[in-house]
């Protein structure tokens, strides 16, 4: 039962409702909102009310009141006097996962405004804020003026949630990945969607990640997820679209800070490296979506024929490295991104048999990355730029005992041993080759997604 229009609210009334399997409405879900951005809710309450809402879950009146309240939790952008139609593009989580640093500029040099703000590592998934701060100068705490700036010069900016923008998702976010409450869809789904409403924009492209490295694992969880995200982003009044693609292993061939820029880079140069193909290959399938919902193109397979015409005559490149300066960064390390990696300690991870590289574990290969030093134990801890790993083999392939699996940067020689072991564990060799998993599986629009939810909920 909810508490009568004018009783006052208390934050322990509310963890207990929500621990004892009740529902809170838009007002009470306000309190904690407003709360948490505002810190008159200390750190152990809202941790407390992120596991009950966990463990109990959230209906979809919850995670729609969710999501408005975070959104409305500090100030909002307003694109529309830029004279462009914005658009972004927003994944759920994925280990390797670097399509922003693609898509954004693809997009911008395609004549969209792509105001992006984006999150850092989270549980076993690395961060877009924490792989750009792997170049020196690069601010992502921008204010809403310099935030305009940016996009009225580059047409893309990569920013963080701040204590003015999206300010209840800065603390919930980071709360939930140290307290083990992300990969629940009603916090999925309001973390998200708060920092994309929040942005003013006129269309929206969700990546939704399936298999080994999603936080949602179960197919039927991951749908879901889709769905409610599509259904709450429509409602809220932006034309939405989700894609559900393949993360049973790690998108491209390397995964950590600094080294899945580079990887980016050499694809913004027109360069297609073995081991990168299905990073391109989503990245523009994204964009051609971002292209087609903006209205640069009449069909997504029209939008992706732009997108690669953006990164074939180096439009793309010229827009991010203009972000990276006007963002403060130095784009001058990327002249030679080898010899600006200075790893603490490297090895070399062979393969123990021989056959196919049949089963990956990528939950456990993004542990592995975030503990190499990648990402942080506690919130506001530093990451290290230089750790990751560089996978030699990809699901499907045949390798030869003793040949390279992945090669391993970590901070010093002690990070390495957890990493080794997990990695070792995590990648099943086979005499038998797996089956292909297709790179996007299913699509959800408004009119799919309101189906789905109603046999769901
Ligand atoms: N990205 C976000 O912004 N929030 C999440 O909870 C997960 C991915």
């Amino acid at each position: 039962m909810s508490a009568p229009e004018s009783a006052p609210l208390h934050t322990i009334d509310l963890i207990r409702k929500k621990r004892d399997g009740g529902s809170l409405d838009a007002r009470e879900i306000e309190f904690m909102v407003s709360g948490a951005a505002s810190g008159s809710i200390p750190l152990e309450q809202l941790s407390a009310w992120l596991m009950a809402a966990f463990l109990r879950g959230l209906s979809l009146d919850e995670t729609r009141a969710l999501t408005l309240a975070m959104r409305d939790s500090g100030e909002k952008f307003s694109p529309a006097r830029l004279g462009k139609v914005a658009v972004d593009k927003h994944s759920t989580g994925g280990v390797g996962d670097k399509t922003s640093f693609l898509v954004a500029p693809i997009a911008a040099a395609c004549g969209l405004c792509v105001p992006m703000i984006s999150g850092r590592a989270l549980g076993h998934t690395g961060g877009t804020l924490d792989k750009l701060e792997a170049i020196p100068g690069y601010r992502t705490a921008l204010t809403l003026s310099e935030f305009e700036t940016v996009l009225a010069g580059c047409g893309a900016a990569i920013v963080s949630q701040t204590p003015a923008l999206v300010p209840a998702d800065r603390v919930l976010y980071a709360l939930r990945d140290r307290t083990g409450t992300v990969e629940c869809a009603g916090l999925l789904c309001s973390s998200i969607l708060s920092k994309k409403l929040a942005e003013g924009l006129d269309a929206l492209v969700l990546d939704v990640k399936t298999g080994s490295g999603a936080f949602l694992r179960d197919r039927k969880d991951a749908e879901h997820l889709a769905a409610l995200m599509v259904a709450t982003a429509e409602a809220a009044g932006t034309r939405t679209v989700a894609l559900m693609t393949d993360m049973s292993q790690p998108l491209g061939r390397r995964s950590g800070n600094w080294i899945e820029l580079a990887e980016s880079v050499e694809l913004l140069r027109g360069q297609r490296p073995a081991g990168s193909e299905d990073l391109r290959e989503l990245s523009l399938i994204l964009a051609g979506w971002m292209i087609a919902l903006g209205g640069q193109a009449a069909t997504p397979e029209l939008g992706y024929a732009r997108a690669e015409a953006a990164l074939a005559d180096g439009s793309a490149l010229s827009v991010f490295f203009k972000m990276i300066e006007a963002q403060g960064g130095d784009a001058s390390v990327f002249d030679d991104p080898a010899s600006f990696h200075k790893p603490g300690a490297t090895q070399v991870l062979e393969a123990w048999e021989s056959g196919f590289v049949f089963e990956m574990d990528t939950t456990a290969l993004g542990w592995a990355v975030q503990r190499l030093g990648a990402g942080r134990e506690k919130a506001g801890e530093p990451v290290d730029p230089h750790a990751g790993i560089e996978f030699h083999a990809r699901r499907g392939v045949r390798v030869e005992r003793g040949d390279p699996l992945a090669t391993m940067y970590a901070t010093n020689e002690a990070m390495l041993a957890e990493p080794v072991a997990l990695l070792r564990q995590a990648i099943r060799i086979e005499a038998a080759q797996p089956n292909a998993v297709q790179l996007v599986s299913r699509i959800f629009t408004r009119e799919t997604a309101e189906g789905f939810l109603k046999d769901s909920y």
